[in-house]
């Protein structure tokens, strides 16, 4: 990783941690346990993959801070909402997240059903209250909406547990990953191009089929990474989809030609953004990043 990404990386999760922090209710403010744990949820913590693709996104197509860092938050938000319920015992049933006790650990299920209740709406007032014209904003909210919804993340989770032990066809399987994972990655990217100068039908095509290799590719990954790496390395349990009998791309293609796939889908993404020059540097950066990471 260069050092100037390494560095845009660094400021720009500092940036939204503050930002994050500044835009969830105080937890001063009446329920206190409630926003307690949702500070909980989305302070300190996760790799902020989302943000950084809005607002990467965000400076080729010269969008406005406060827009960009609202848009951040609302889909970091959204993500942080997901991750709560897919580790409650209705789900994944998970006791690690972060590196710390999942939310319905550390306090109980029915906060953690809340907290994703509370965070998906706050994720929609903190977009809606940007400094923007409604024209720009109302198809913005839009996106996150159908992103985060059931034809978007939440089918995909849908698709996920009514999945535990079939056996699925591979293009089963990446519609399944395309929607619960990809959707709001693919929103990331499109929201921070959506904040900035208006862009043509050849440069929508190029983000979408960026964001669409990176989307899946994220998922892939977050796979093979369960299969093969350690729960502190992680911040989350390993080996938790095979104990649970859930169908990935490890337990279909195998390792090494998961990791071809992978691979496959990075470079498709870097493809996609040939005509946008060097301006796209970081957008590249993050798909590198994507499918090198090792938590
Ligand atoms: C984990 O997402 C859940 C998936 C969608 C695969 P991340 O790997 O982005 O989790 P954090 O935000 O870094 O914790
Ligand atoms: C979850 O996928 C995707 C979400 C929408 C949260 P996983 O169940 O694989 O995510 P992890 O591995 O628990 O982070
Ligand atoms: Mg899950
Ligand atoms: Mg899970
Ligand atoms: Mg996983």
């Amino acid at each position: 990783m260069n050092i100037s990404f390494r560095n845009w990386m660094k400021e720009t999760q500092a940036d939204v941690e503050v930002a994050l922090n500044q835009y969830l209710p105080s937890t001063q403010t009446v329920p206190e346990n409630l926003h307690e744990a949702m500070a909980y949820a989305v302070l300190d913590g996760g790799k902020r993959v989302r943000p950084l693709l809005v607002f990467a996104a965000g400076k080729l197509f010269d969008a406005p801070q406060e827009l960009l860092s609202r848009a951040a938050c609302a889909v970091e938000m959204i993500h942080a909402y997901s991750l709560v319920h897919d580790d409650m015992p209705c789900m994944d049933d998970d006791a690690l997240r972060r590196g710390k006790p999942t939310v319905h650990k550390q306090y109980n299920e029915a906060t953690a059903l809340l907290v994703g209740d509370a965070l998906q709406a706050q994720a929609f007032i903190v977009l809606s209250n940007a400094k923007a014209s409604a024209d720009r904003i109302l198809p913005m909210l839009q996106l996150l909406a159908q992103a985060s919804g059931s034809i978007g993340m939440c089918g995909g989770q849908a698709i996920d547990l009514a999945s535990v032990g079939q056996a699925l066809t591979l293009s089963e399987l990446e519609q399944m990953h395309r929607l619960k994972t990809g959707a709001l990655l693919r929103a990331s990217v499109l929201l921070g191009a959506m904040g900035g100068k208006l862009l043509s039908p050849d440069e929508i095509q190029a983000l979408d089929s960026y964001s669409s290799a990176i989307g899946l590719a994220f998922q892939v990954v977050d796979d093979v990474l369960d299969a093969t790496a350690d729960s502190a390395t992680l911040g989350k349990t390993a080996g938790k989809d095979a104990a649970d009998n859930k169908p990935t791309y490890v337990s279909l293609l195998g390792l090494d030609a998961s990791r071809q796939l992978a691979a496959q889908l990075c470079s498709d993404a870097h493809q996609a953004l040939s005509q946008f020059g060097e301006s796209a540097q970081h957008l590249h950066d993050l798909a590198d990043l994507i499918v090198q990471r090792k938590a």
